[in-house]
């Protein structure tokens, strides 16, 4: 094989790896569909504002443990929805969840001994 025709080859393989490893790139980097996110990988974002037990951090920052469930999804919900809970940190931080994460994350929390 002619060394044009040979580099001509090495060109195009190298250019079909690039994009086999940009296409791995973009699959490993995308995140996980919201589903498949455990309950409890989302709940230690909470935890270390709100602790995982029912005693108080001092200050402003409820305990969540044993609380009913509807109540604190609702309060989620409201820090969620622009202005309607006062709120230093929760409205920002809610905006990340979808309506069944914040209600497995109420549900959680409910669940947490007291
Ligand atoms: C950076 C610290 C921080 C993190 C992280 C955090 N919170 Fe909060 N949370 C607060 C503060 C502070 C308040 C009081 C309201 C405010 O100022 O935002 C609060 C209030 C709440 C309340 C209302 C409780 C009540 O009795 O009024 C709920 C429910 C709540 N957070 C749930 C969560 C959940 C669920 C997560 C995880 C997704 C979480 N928080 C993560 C700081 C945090």
């Amino acid at each position: 094989m002619p060394t044009r025709r040979k580099n001509q080859v090495a060109a195009a393989n190298i250019v079909r790896s690039a994009g086999w490893l940009f296409g791995a790139l973009i699959f490993a980097c995308s995140p996980l569909p919201a589903e498949e996110v455990p309950v409890t990988t989302l709940a230690h974002g909470c935890i270390a504002c709100h602790g995982a037990d029912a005693t108080p951090r001092g200050g402003e920052i409820p305990p969540l443990a044993g609380r009913d469930a509807e109540v604190l999804l609702d309060l989620l919900q409201a820090y969620r929805s622009d202005g309607a809970a006062e709120s230093t940190s929760m409205h920002r931080l809610t905006g990340g969840y979808s309506d069944d994460e914040l209600a497995a994350l109420a549900q959680y929390f409910s669940e947490q001994a007291q």
